[in-house]
């Protein structure tokens, strides 16, 4: 592992991520009250939980991508869940990203898979704004390094299906409620401006998906 990986390895292991950014640093995408609120106090809650949960039980050393494979359907499920969802999540920012978009093998395999980087883009928004209720919206990979874009309800995330999670749209309303009120696409269509597009590369470049055989989750 190279030293940015041993770092994101160890950030990974915390429950409660730090953030490699201002609260205020991404806005106007994301104002600093909605990072107050969702990695402050949602985020925090979730950690909280989760870790009362499993105090004493078997999943207490596992990591956090292990427990959100193996946890049955239920509050430790549910908290994992939501916990890896927000790490990836708050993690693939940047106030001001190097570039709009990826490079090399992550591109060739989205125009692969999806025909363009326009039309990628369009069917991830598409995805999130039509998510009934409350869920995420992944870009993930299957063990052949197929691409696909998974609607998720809830906590629930691709690691559950056997896929590995490289990009997440949060649709809970927490996200972007206090900035865009009911507006949900306008939300998810900003946030292409901030994809910190060497975070999900680097996702990417691991092929391996159970968190049995991968050092990343
Ligand atoms: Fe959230």
């Amino acid at each position: 592992m190279n030293c940015l990986t041993i770092l994101i390895v160890n950030i990974m292991s915390q429950l409660m991520p730090t953030l490699p950014y201002a609260t205020d640093a991404l806005e106007p995408v994301i104002s600093r009250e909605t990072i107050e609120c969702h990695y402050g106090k949602h985020l925090q809650t979730y950690v909280n939980n989760l870790e009362r949960l499993i105090k004493d039980t078997d999943m207490e050393g596992l990591s956090i991508g292990e427990i959100v494979e193996l946890a049955p359907e239920g509050p430790v499920f549910n908290n994992a869940g939501q916990v890896l969802n927000h790490q990836l999540y708050f993690l693939q920012f940047s106030p001001k990203p190097r570039r709009n978009e990826p490079e090399g093998e992550l591109k060739r395999r989205i125009l692969r898979d999806f025909g363009s980087m326009e039309l990628f883009k369009k069917r991830m928004t598409d995805a999130g704004t039509t998510l009934f209720g409350s869920g995420w919206v992944w870009l993930c990979s299957d063990r052949e390094g197929r691409l696909e874009i998974l609607s998720c309800h809830n906590g629930d995330n691709p690691l559950r299906h056997g896929k590995k999670p490289l990009l997440g749209f949060d649709v809970w309303e927490h996200a972007y409620y206090l900035d865009y009120q009911n507006r949900r696409a306008d939300h998810l269509t900003r946030l292409w401006d901030i994809i910190d597009w060497e975070e999900v590369e680097r996702r990417a470049a691991d092929k391996s998906i159970s968190v049995a055989d991968s050092a990343n989750y």
